[in-house]
């Protein structure tokens, strides 16, 4: 969806709690499946192979600093940055503005985003992270909004599904606005 209109207020759609009690509950599953995968877990000692969790700059920050902080197995952290939403570029086109620091060849990696929209942008940074000879690539992502997907996108840890509406807070933002909200809102326009 396009850039929403400058004035308006935000209302409240996953509150606080709501949004602790997913990330404990997806931290639980991320340590389960990669522990079950065969991948080394449990308290970090010399010789374990971190998992690499990427964040995507900036909207994920929050998401991951909190989720990451609740994972007991050993990771790594990097981000990368695509091209911003709304910044001149069309839908479809994905520039990486800021790349990994770490290499990924033969390690696995778990991406960690702030919000599905039409795809685009983590269908191909998906497919930039298999390139460069990931063993395993997952995605989780704290937002689906399904229904404004254009190109498919699987999603393994999935936060909450939302409707298509244009939505603040927890990391996202609206012109660098609203980061910082500790809870998810719809962004209403004034009439
Ligand atoms: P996609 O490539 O269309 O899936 O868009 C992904 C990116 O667009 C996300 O990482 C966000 O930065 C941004 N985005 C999409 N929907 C929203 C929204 O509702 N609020 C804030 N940012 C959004």
């Amino acid at each position: 969806m396009g850039a929403p209109k400058e004035n308006g207020r935000v209302r409240e759609l996953i509150p606080r709690q709501d949004i602790e009690r997913r990330v404990t509950e997806i931290a639980a599953e991320i340590d389960r499946d990669y522990a079950e995968s065969g991948a080394e877990s449990g308290p970090a000692t010399a010789g374990t192979e971190p998992l690499i969790c990427v964040g995507v700059l900036k909207g994920s920050v929050f998401f991951l600093v909190d989720l990451l902080k609740q994972i007991k197995r050993p990771v790594a952290v990097d981000f990368l940055q695509t091209s911003s939403y709304g910044a001149g570029t069309s839908p479809g086109e994905v520039r990486l503005r800021k790349d990994l620091d770490l290499p990924i060849r033969g390690r696995d990696v778990l991406l960690v985003e702030d919000i599905v929209d039409t795809g685009h942008t983590l269908q191909t940074v998906l497919a930039l992270l298999q390139l460069r000879g990931a063993r395993s690539v997952r995605l989780c992502a704290l937002l689906d909004k399904w229904e404004a997907r254009q190109v498919p996108v699987r999603i393994d840890y999935c936060g909450f599904r939302i409707a298509n509406e244009f939505v603040v807070g927890y990391g996202l933002d609206f012109a660098e606005r609203f980061r910082n909200l500790p809870y998810v809102g719809v962004w209403e326009p004034s009439e």
